[in-house]
């Protein structure tokens, strides 16, 4: 448990907000569990969101690293309530893959247009190596934001839907 807490990485901006990173799921707060985080995730992740399951298992991905090879949370936090949540994982590929896929960024509705946003990709991409990958709708405003941050459009995004997915 000591080894787990001593992960956590703080850093407060400004005088309320708190950037917290968590690798895993010990690293959770009694108030964000799993299923607070994947729930709130997919609420404001909307009209862009996956299922609440399959939010919670990339989540899960990232904290428990079995079978992919983890990530992290970054949370942003202002008077104790979350404002923003964010979630890289690893690939486990180099080279003709980014070893990291941003996978999921929200800031709360009320909370938007005031940097959230923008401090939690600055922080998850300062805490990361090499390059970082994202899937982002062609209409998501994200795209500015993404965009300011140094991100550029390099290849179309095509997906073939195939059979049941296994696992
Ligand atoms: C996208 C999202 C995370 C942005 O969070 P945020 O805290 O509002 O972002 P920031 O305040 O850091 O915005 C940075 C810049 O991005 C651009 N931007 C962000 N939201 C925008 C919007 N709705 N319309 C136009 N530009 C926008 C602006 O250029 C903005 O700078 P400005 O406010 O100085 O003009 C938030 O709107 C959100 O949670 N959306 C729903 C989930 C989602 O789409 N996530 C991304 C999936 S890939």
């Amino acid at each position: 448990m000591r080894r787990n807490r001593q992960k956590i990485k703080k850093e407060r901006i400004g005088a309320l907000m708190l950037l917290t990173i968590v690798q895993t799921v010990e690293e959770l707060t009694r108030t964000e569990t799993i299923d607070h985080l994947a729930t709130v995730t997919r609420e404001w992740m909307l009209p862009y969101a996956d299922t609440v399951t399959d939010t919670r298992r990339g989540i899960l991905d990232a904290l428990e690293g079995r079978p992919a090879p983890g990530g992290f949370v970054v949370t942003a936090t202002e008077e104790r309530q979350l404002a923003g949540i964010l979630v890289m994982l690893r690939t486990g590929m180099t080279g003709y893959i980014p070893p990291n896929l941003l996978l999921f960024l929200a800031v709360a509705p009320s909370k938007r247009r005031s940097g959230i946003g923008t401090l939690l990709v600055q922080t998850a991409l300062r805490n990361t190596t090499g390059p970082v990958k994202l899937h982002v709708e062609a209409d998501n405003p994200a795209k500015t934001l993404y965009e300011k941050i140094g991100f550029s459009t390099s290849y179309l995004d095509m997906r073939y839907k195939g059979s049941e997915e296994v696992g």
